[in-house]
This record gives C-alpha cells, structure tokens and sequence, in this order.
C-alpha cells in the first residue's frame, strides 16, 4: 500500500523528461502561490514528495517527531552532509574560483554551503519544481538558480565558469545524457577550468545501464520508469566519456579517502576532477 502511495506520489511529481522529479507545472505554479510566512514548510513538503532529496527517512533518529519536525530535521542533516563535503575536501579543490556552476543543485543545499566562499553560483537543475523549493529554502544573493533546458544554460556564456561541480547527478544520467551534460560543463568552463564531479562506480549493488535495461521484472521496470534506478560505471568507462567532452586527464580519486572516517557508506562513490585546456 504505501509502495504504491509512494509511486502516485512520484508520479503526480514527474516532468516530462526522464529523471525531472519534482517538474510536474503544478510544483512551481502552487509554491509560488503559497502564503510567505509558510513557504519554507510548504517547500520542505513539497521536497519530499520527490524520492531524490531526503533520503533516509525512516532513520531511528527521526521517529516520533510531527511530519514538519522531521522535514527540518532531515533538512538540518541535508545541510549538514553538504557542509561536510564542502569542509573535507570541496574548498581546497575550489581555490580561487570566482564562478562557479552547481550542475543538478537540487534543492541547493551544496549550493548554499558554498555560497560565502566564491564570487557567483549559477546553481542548473532540469527540475524547475526543485529550483522553485531551492529558491525558498537556500536563497543567497550570490545564487542564481537557472533551469537546465536549452534557455536556461544560454543564459550562462560559454566560457565563463571557473569551475564546475556536480553532485550525485551523473549516477542517474543515461549514457546518452551524461555525455551531452560533461560537453556542456565543458563549453561553461573557462580554458584552465575545472570540473569536480561525483560518479559511482559500479559494483555488486550499483548495476550498469543495459543491466537495469534487460530487466524484464515488473520491479526493475517500474524502478526505471520512475527513474529509480542508479547506473553504476566503471572508472574506464567515465574516463572515455570525459575525455570524449574534451577534458584532459581526467583524475579519480575515493570519496572515502577525502571524507573523515566514519562517514556513512561511501564505497565505490569517487571524485573526478578534470581541466579544461
Ligand atoms: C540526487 S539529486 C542531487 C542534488 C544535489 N546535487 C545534491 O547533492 O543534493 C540529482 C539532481 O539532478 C537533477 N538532474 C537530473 N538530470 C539532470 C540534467 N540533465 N541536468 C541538470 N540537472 C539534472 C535532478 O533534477 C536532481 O535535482
């Protein structure tokens, strides 16, 4: 029962395009009618209605607290786990960056984290129901939420960014997909830019994209369908498609050995930074 409440959920929430959670019209059109003093509790319901952002809902931690506690709580800890990334390693890895683009913010937890530490974020999402809860619950006046359609990337000039980071995105990505969205951070970047993206590697429980395909189980369908899968990749294979975008030398490195022990599981999830020449 509630597995089926969840897809109608998810499915009342769905854009057009494949993995726009959260880009049905209504998303957008209903936050922006929402009185001003409850737009932040109506942003956080509206963010979980989307299996993408609080993850780990039924954690012990949560239990016992009203629909509204947990949403700030889990948000807390959204806020937190970006923080955390910013402080271990994303920082050292920005230094000197002026612009920076956040490619899939979400709703702009990494985005507001990073906001006091470079110049201007243009935080690019294909989900304009995300962006909408982004803008009310991660403003900074150096952020500028743009959506990821054709429009909204020209109004970013080619060549302008410093760096580029994005941020559990590429694991959702078709091989089709992933391959326009590394040329478009390419064409953003400035020559001698970088891009800092996190990819999963493929594993025992991360199947590959013909994998989740050749699934003929009514599970494994309806998990594609919505968009639930995660494709995991081989290093070898993400290196042939940034390497296709232009990038040279693309470097891999383990998240878990640039995050303080302890962390929460981080096996097979790598960082790879990348120049534009
Ligand atoms: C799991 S969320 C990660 C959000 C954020 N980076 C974070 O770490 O919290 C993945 C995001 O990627 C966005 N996305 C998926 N495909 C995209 C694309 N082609 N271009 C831009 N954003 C995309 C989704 O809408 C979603 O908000």
């Amino acid at each position: 029962m509630s597995k089926a409440f969840d897809l109608l959920k998810w499915g009342a929430t769905l854009g057009k395009d494949e993995q726009n959670f959260l880009g049905a019209k209504w998303v957008p059109a209903f936050l922006k009618r929402v009185p001003e003093r409850s737009k932040r509790k109506w942003a956080l319901r509206v963010l979980d209605l989307s299996p993408h952002y609080f993850l780990f809902p039924d954690d012990p931690k949560y239990k016992g607290l009203s629909k509204d506690e947990y949403l700030e709580a889990i948000a807390g800890d959204a806020r937190v786990s970006r923080e955390k990334i910013r402080d271990s390693f994303l920082l050292e890895k920005l230094e000197g960056a002026g612009t920076l683009i956040d490619w899939g913010c979400g709703p702009g937890f990494l985005s507001k984290a990073l906001s006091p530490h470079v110049g201007k974020i243009y935080a690019v999402d294909i989900s304009e129901g995300a962006l909408a809860c982004a803008k009310i619950i991660n403003a900074a006046e150096n952020i500028e939420y743009v959506p990821g359609d054709d429009e909204g990337l020209a109004s970013i000039p080619d060549s302008s960014a410093d760096a580029v980071i994005s941020f559990h995105v590429f694991q959702h990505l078709s091989d089709e997909i992933a391959k326009v969205v590394f040329s478009d951070i390419y064409s953003k970047l400035k020559p001698g830019g970088r891009m800092i993206a996190h990819v999963q590697a493929a594993n025992e429980t991360w199947r590959s994209e013909e994998e989740w395909r050749s699934d003929d189980s009514l599970k494994g369908k309806v998990r594609l369908k919505y968009g639930l899968h995660c494709f995991g990749r081989s290093e070898e294979e993400y290196e042939a498609m940034i390497r296709g975008a232009g990038f040279d030398e693309p470097v891999f490195e383990m998240m878990k050995d640039l995050m303080p022990a302890g962390e929460d599981d981080l096996s097979g999830q790598m960082i790879v930074t990348a120049l534009k020449n």
